[in-house]
């Protein structure tokens, strides 16, 4: 199998494009920034905002192993919420990516794995959220509007062009490769940074309750998708990806704590625009389709965090 990765550099990139060379599956990846993290994976350095993606002339020169791809999982985004609010430009520019890469499948006839996000939900109610309760009218963030516009426009294109295609809305990754703080502020490697150095940690909202997903159950749930796409068995899905395991934000801050051996000082602040307050995902749709199952509780997935952070600093 053949595959090319957009955004290949970024947290859910790298696994997934380390996890594909481990099982002998060749992989290109694309992305506007080098790996900080590995120099292993063959890659294209690319703006898909502007360039748009390269011709398979350009790809085969690059790697002739994947000179004619089986599939594209497009990952690259800008991906934080919070940022986006401050500058929705760059969420724009995601719709702008989404439409570079989809024309590529269209030219190519290849399927697409597009990486959405549980914000499309705006700000669902409990107990859990399935797939086909997205409320458009209930969008809280330029970054959620732009997923579910990339959304629609690869439904759009499966009706048009008869794309084959798989949505995953992904919650909370957290684990290897994303602990770059400079780039990203993601809560979970906050507070491990903060708490490490005896800092207070900042806290939007203490019952805001989550679906962390530890990396390998993310990367688990792709690979299936990968599989059964490739070989035709489900197509046109969208899919809750995460753990279905609800934890609190002071659930979590406790639990880092605890892995750290310290007591957690806590600055209390209400929630940020654009941030939602609840989410935990009904899995039963990657259960039946895909075979999925999550593996890795919260504990452990923490646990197995904090040693990645102690031994892991960005190459670059
Ligand atoms: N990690 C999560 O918790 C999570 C949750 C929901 C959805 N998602 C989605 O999954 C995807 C991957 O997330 P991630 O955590 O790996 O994000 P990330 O920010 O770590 O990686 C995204 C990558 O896209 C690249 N990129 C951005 N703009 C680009 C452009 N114009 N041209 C080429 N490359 C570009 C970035 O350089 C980066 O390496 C994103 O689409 C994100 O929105 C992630």
């Amino acid at each position: 199998m053949k595959i090319l990765v957009t955004g290949s550099s970024g947290q859910v990139g790298t696994n997934l494009c380390l996890a594909l060379i481990q099982k002998g599956i060749s992989v290109l990846g694309i992305d506007k920034r080098e790996n900080t993290w590995t120099d292993q994976i063959p890659f294209m350095q690319r703006d898909l905002a502007i360039q748009g993606m390269p011709a398979l002339a350009e790809i085969s020169a690059e790697n002739g192993e994947v000179s004619n791809p089986d599939l594209v999982v497009h990952l690259a985004a800008n991906a934080k919420v919070h940022e986006l609010v401050k500058d929705p430009r760059r969420a724009h520019e995601n719709a702008t990516i989404t439409f570079n890469v989809l024309e590529f499948c269209r030219n190519h006839q290849l399927p697409i794995i597009f990486s959405s996000s549980r914000e499309v939900y705006g700000r669902p109610n409990p107990p859990t959220v399935s797939e086909d309760t997205t409320d458009v009218f209930h969008i809280l963030s330029p970054y959620a509007a732009y997923k579910m516009a990339d959304e629609m426009l690869v439904y759009s294109y499966a009706h048009c062009y008869n794309l084959k295609y798989l949505v995953f809305r992904l919650s909370n990754v957290y684990g290897r490769y994303d602990g770059d703080l400079e780039r990203m502020t993601r809560v979970i490697h906050i507070f491990i940074d903060q708490m490490s150095r005896g800092e207070p940690i900042t806290i939007f909202d203490r019952s805001k309750t989550i679906d962390f997903t530890y990396v390998d159950d993310c990367i688990n749930g792709l690979m299936l998708g990968i599989e059964k796409l490739v070989n035709g068995e489900v197509a046109n899905e969208t899919i809750n990806l995460s753990s279905g395991n609800p934890t609190t934000l002071f659930h979590l801050a406790e639990t880092i704590a605890a892995n750290l051996s310290v007591t957690p000082q806590i600055i209390d602040k209400p929630i940020q625009p654009g941030e939602i307050s609840f989410y935990v995902a009904d899995l039963t749709r990657a259960k039946i389709l895909l075979g999925y199952e999550p593996k890795i509780p919260l504990e452990e997935g923490i646990k197995r965090a904090v040693e990645w952070v102690k031994e892991w600093k960005p190459r670059r």
